[in-house]
């Protein structure tokens, strides 16, 4: 299977992402917490530039114990990424529609050889 060169690590922040074209498919490629995640760039929606939205952690209503909506947080651990079309929320670990956790994005492997950071396409 192909393998695309993505970005120097040096060059490749955490944090930040890479987009990467194969084939008529763009890749998005995300550095996360020192782990690389890696999804096919077309939203499950209408096709929309999905890894090239805003990065946010999952926002989660907080209820006290009465029941009653205390407001909201971001939430420690979960991570998302925004489709910027129409605002699809996609797990960054996962790649699953953070609405609707059947729908998940095509994945794709990452791997990493010294400094240089490779996604294996196919
Ligand atoms: S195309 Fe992504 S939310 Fe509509």
């Amino acid at each position: 299977m192909p393998e695309i060169f993505v970005a120097k690590v040096s060059q490749f922040p955490d944090g930040e992402r890479r987009i990467v074209a194969h084939a008529g498919c763009e890749i998005g490629v995300f550095h996360w917490q020192g782990k690389f995640f890696a999804y096919e760039n077309r939203c499950l929606h209408q096709g929309g530039p999905a890894c090239e939205g805003v990065i946010m952690h999952k926002v989660e209503d907080v209820i006290a114990a009465d029941r009653t909506w205390q407001g909201q947080k971001f939430a420690s651990e979960e991570v998302h990424f925004v489709c910027p079309w129409h605002g699809y929320e996609y797990d960054l670990r996962t790649g699953e529609c953070a609405a609707n956790r059947r729908l998940k994005l095509k994945s794709f492997e990452v791997k990493r050889r010294g400094e240089d950071v490779y996604v294996i396409a196919g």
